[in-house]
């Protein structure tokens, strides 16, 4: 890793290149989210009672502001497999049988797996579109998409930024020219703290994100943001107190559903806007320079790698974000992922290695802990394998 710096938590005698799988917590944020642990511990029942609601309802708030939404749409969540999961329950209890939900081949496998298991009891067809690993740019990937849409089609579930490729998928037309009729699902687990978001302007029907990720809030802090025509009927995959609640006026019953998920440690949730105010004062550009940089550095750092290892980007620096892949050649091309992520961590390196068709390749990550001479060294790592 870079320097080492107490603001992050990471051990600093290991190269962390992986930040896209489980993000990482600096230590203000695990400092608030203890500070909140100790609150809630010195008197539950009146912490629970009196401070969370009006807590929970700040922290949506801040977290709204950030990605551009309405605070009477978002929710908390725990994790962006739970949001897809109860949005894909949602969308197919309006659907018949022979209806089609179109997913694309690099879904990421556990939201895959809910469709497949919440669209197989309802007779609901899941068709599937084959998008190519190597693509020119955002406008092939977004016809496609579209391409594949067809009559019976009454759904869409699409990644805002891929997990095996890091490719940003262009939401916004592919929304745009569905929305009403088609109704889209994003699963944005990515996006938030990587690509500058405006979900009012989206207003996709559903939109699921983590903010464990790049926002680098504690595990567990995740939002579904819901469009109004949505919102009434959406619950979340455990049903509490909040059915039968008349409390929540501002938020009516989405809210009082979704801010009880029964008895649970809502820290994470309450972290999130001093992560936010963390990570964006981390740049003095704040958090457009935060992404500015991490896009930069791993931009940088793909070309370096492709360099020295004799490789080619897959996709246009357009398509990137904060994730990019260096297809992998030689030896290490034959080896497997598993093969591959126990050489580099016997190095003191942690690395993604991703086979999303067919071919093995290092999926980097940038985050402002990282430096190109990270990447310099994962390059010899992988030259020795
Ligand atoms: C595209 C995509 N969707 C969903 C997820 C699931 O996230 P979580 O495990 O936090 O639910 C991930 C995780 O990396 C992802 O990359």
């Amino acid at each position: 890793m870079g320097d080492a710096t107490p603001f992050w938590a990471l051990d600093p005698g290991t190269t962390h290149l992986n930040h896209g799988s489980f993000g990482a917590c600096p230590w203000p944020v695990l400092d608030e989210q203890l500070r909140l642990r100790r609150e809630l511990e010195s008197n539950p029942t009146r912490w629970f009672e009196v401070t969370y609601p009006s807590a929970v309802r700040a922290a949506r708030e801040d977290l709204a502001r950030f990605v551009g939404s309405d605070p009477a749409a978002v929710a908390f969540a725990t994790n962006t497999t739970q949001a897809v999961n109860l949005a894909v329950r949602a969308v197919v209890a309006r659907m018949a049988p022979g209806d089609e939900i179109l997913v694309t081949s690099h879904a990421y496998p556990a939201c895959r797996y809910a469709v497949d298991a919440i669209t197989a009891a309802a007779g609901v067809v899941v068709r599937v579109v084959d998008v190519p690993g190597v693509l020119d740019g955002p406008a092939e990937l977004a016809g496609i998409v579209l391409g594949a849409v067809g009559p019976r089609t009454r759904a869409v579930l699409v990644d805002h930024v891929e997990s095996g490729t890091g490719v940003v998928l262009p939401v916004g037309e592919i929304v745009a020219a569905l929305e009403p009729d088609v109704v889209v699902i994003v699963d944005g687990a990515h996006a938030p703290g990587m690509v500058d978001l405006d979900l009012d302007v989206l207003d996709a029907s559903f939109y699921a994100g983590n903010l464990h990720k790049w926002v680098c809030a504690p595990k567990g802090a995740a939002f579904v943001r819901v469009a109004a025509g949505w919102r009434e009927e959406v619950v979340p995959l455990t049903i509490s107190h909040g059915w039968g609640d008349e409390r929540s006026a501002d938020g009516g019953r989405f809210h009082a559903l979704f801010d009880w998920p029964g008895t649970a440690d809502p820290t994470a949730w309450l972290s999130v806007p001093v992560a936010i105010r963390e990570i964006g004062a981390a740049h003095p550009d704040g958090w457009d320079g935060v992404r500015a940089t991490n896009r930069s550095l791993v931009l940088a750092a793909q070309e370096l790698m492709c360099d020295e290892l004799g490789s080619t980007p897959p996709v246009p620096a357009s398509m990137v974000g904060s994730l990019a892949v260096v297809p992998l050649t030689g030896r290490a091309g034959s080896a497997t992922g598993q093969e591959l992520t126990a050489h580099a961590r016997s190095r003191g390196f942690e690395a993604k290695f991703v086979v999303p068709d067919g071919r093995v390749g290092l999926r980097l990550s940038a985050h402002l802990y990282n430096t190109i001479d990270d990447y310099a060294r994962c390059a010899e790592v992988l030259s020795e394998f």
